[in-house]
């Protein structure tokens, strides 16, 4: 990951290839932008030519605005770049988005120093989580190509008022175990299916968490037929690569809390032998986001030591048609016996996360919280940058809701409409994974009726529907690059420090 350090000298003289400075619009009947930050500080001579230039090229102060002067006669760094705010006041999230629409579009420099308006410790973890997470790049599979991508800045010196004030120096630590937990999930994600089946993705979160205090537990397919995982199984049975389910069990001295996160881990979804159309199907290799950001919060949180019990479940499987895969109309026998008759083997996210869902009870967690890239009807609802959160209690779903919020994260409640549930009764089995009748509406809540018939009366549960916001098929902006980007750790980890705090 890219480096941050921390500086309180004037920005005018601080090392680097460029100097990121903010504007805001002037506002009123003026047009064109202002300094905003360290920036407005500077001194008369220096100040007045960066504000010429900028008005010359055309600076607005809006969000995403983005302008580079020669920093000649301005700072010691050769380069100047003048990002907008956008109109105050200016929350965490803009400043977020300005650091990172700042840092790629500097790549191809080397160091970037960073002079944005930072007022409190929360404000200055944003920027640093945006610079970092808009610092990434996805080339381990480049050989040739390489050379004519643009390398992201490889060091990030943030201008703060003290450099040596305990709570700068937490927000900075925060931020970089958040941002590289993140990041960590968006490799995951960005990794092509062929060189992440189910045991290497399960291997490389043991290898995330290695040296931390977070202790592992795999079953393969043998201890998965042994314990009855029917949900796990079938889905993975039509694959040449076995399923796993992996437990990362963070017990902290003292703490009291105990949160069980469940993430759907499909290494690739075909759709078995429902098979999907092939148009963009290559994004099916995302379909392990929730167990990417399972792994990755789990990272964040023990490195960050917070004071409360997590267990992660990661549910991995690769659904692949074949001739040994499940078909339409099987029974499976979810974990603990419940039988489900699979109407459609393209539901496959709801039947490894019934495995999941029913073992992490047996844990006795207080909150459960399953991340999952579930229906193609999440992104109809709410569009591809948000998540959709259902929970069986009001208050969890307004926590997690509030947790998104502070994260940076858009997320919005959804209902668990009662009349759905009828639509899931089998002829055969217990429960059917998808309704025969009322297709396609309601689809979202739909995936989180059946996940609930899995949760015991009592037990807390919410369920997140990232399939929109987990993969950016689009252009990047902002922190947000092309590709994975790790959806739902930042509000996974702000969730875990709230139960720490017992303000969940
Ligand atoms: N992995 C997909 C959902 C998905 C769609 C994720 C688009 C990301 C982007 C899931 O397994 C799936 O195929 N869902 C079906 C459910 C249907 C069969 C009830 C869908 O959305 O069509
Ligand atoms: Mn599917
Ligand atoms: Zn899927």
């Amino acid at each position: 990951m890219t480096t941050l350090a921390l500086n309180s000298a004037d920005i005018a003289t601080i090392a680097g290839d460029v100097l990121v400075v903010a504007t805001v619009p002037a506002g009123g009947r003026k047009k064109g932008a202002v300094l905003a930050g360290p920036a407005a500080g500077l001194k008369a001579a220096p100040k007045r030519k960066l504000e010429e230039a900028l008005a010359a090229l055309g600076a607005t102060g809006k969000a995403g605005d983005v302008v580079r002067v020669p920093g000649a006669g301005i700072s010691a760094a050769p380069v100047v770049v003048a990002v907008g705010l956008g109109a105050g006041p200016w929350n965490d999230e803009a400043l977020r988005r300005a650091a990172g629409n700042a840092v790629r579009s500097v790549a191809g420099s080397k160091r970037a120093v960073l002079a944005l308006p930072v007022e409190t410790a929360a404000g200055l973890d944003a920027v640093a989580q945006g610079a970092l997470l808009g610092a990434y790049s996805f080339d381990s599979f480049r050989v040739d190509s390489k050379a004519a991508q643009k390398a992201p800045v490889t060091r990030i010196t943030l201008a703060v008022a003290d450099a040596k004030d305990a709570s700068t120096v937490a927000a900075v630590a925060r931020a970089k175990a958040i941002a590289g937990a993140v990041i960590l999930a968006r490799d995951l994600v960005n990794t092509p299916a062929g060189d992440l089946p189910p045991a290497a993705l399960v291997a490389a979160a043991a290898d995330a968490v290695d040296g931390l205090s977070v202790e592992v537990e795999v079953l393969d397919e043998k201890a998965l037929a042994a314990g009855g995982y029917g949900g796990i199984l079938g889905v993975g049975k039509g694959s040449a690569n076995p399923p796993r389910l992996a437990r990362l069990a963070y017990r902290p001295e003292g703490a009291t809390a105990h949160l069980a996160l469940v993430g759907k881990g499909i290494t690739f979804d075909t759709g078995g032998i429902s098979i999907k159309p092939s148009l963009n199907m290559h994004e099916m290799k995302g379909d392990m986001g929730g167990a990417a950001a399972t792994a990755a919060a789990v990272v964040a949180i023990a490195k960050l030591g917070l004071p409360v019990n997590v267990t992660g479940y990661l549910c991995v499987a690769e659904n692949m048609p074949s001739g040994k895969a499940q078909r339409p109309g099987d029974v499976i026998r979810a974990y603990g016996g419940k039988t489900v008759e699979v109407m459609d083997t393209d539901a496959e996210g709801r039947l490894v996360l019934m495995d999941g869902l029913v073992r992490a009870q047996e844990d006795k967690p207080d909150v459960i919280v399953d991340i999952a890239t579930l229906t193609g009807a999440a992104v109809v609802a709410l569009g591809s940058r948000t998540f959709g959160i259902m929970s069986n209690d009001d208050d969890l779903r307004e926590a997690v809701h509030d947790a998104s919020k502070r994260a940076g994260e858009a997320a919005w409640p959804m209902p668990f409409p009662e009349e759905l549930r009828a639509n899931l009764d089998s002829s055969v089995a217990d429960i059917m994974n998808i309704p025969l009748v009322g297709r396609p509406h309601g689809g979202m809540m739909t995936g989180g009726i059946f996940l609930a018939e899995f949760i015991k009366d009592g037990q807390r549960w919410a369920h997140l529907d990232i399939a929109g916001p987990s993969y950016n098929a689009g252009g990047p902006h902002g922190y947000t690059p092309k590709g994975g980007t790790g959806a739902a750790v930042r509000t996974l980890v702000q969730l875990a420090e709230d139960i720490a705090d017992g303000a969940v």
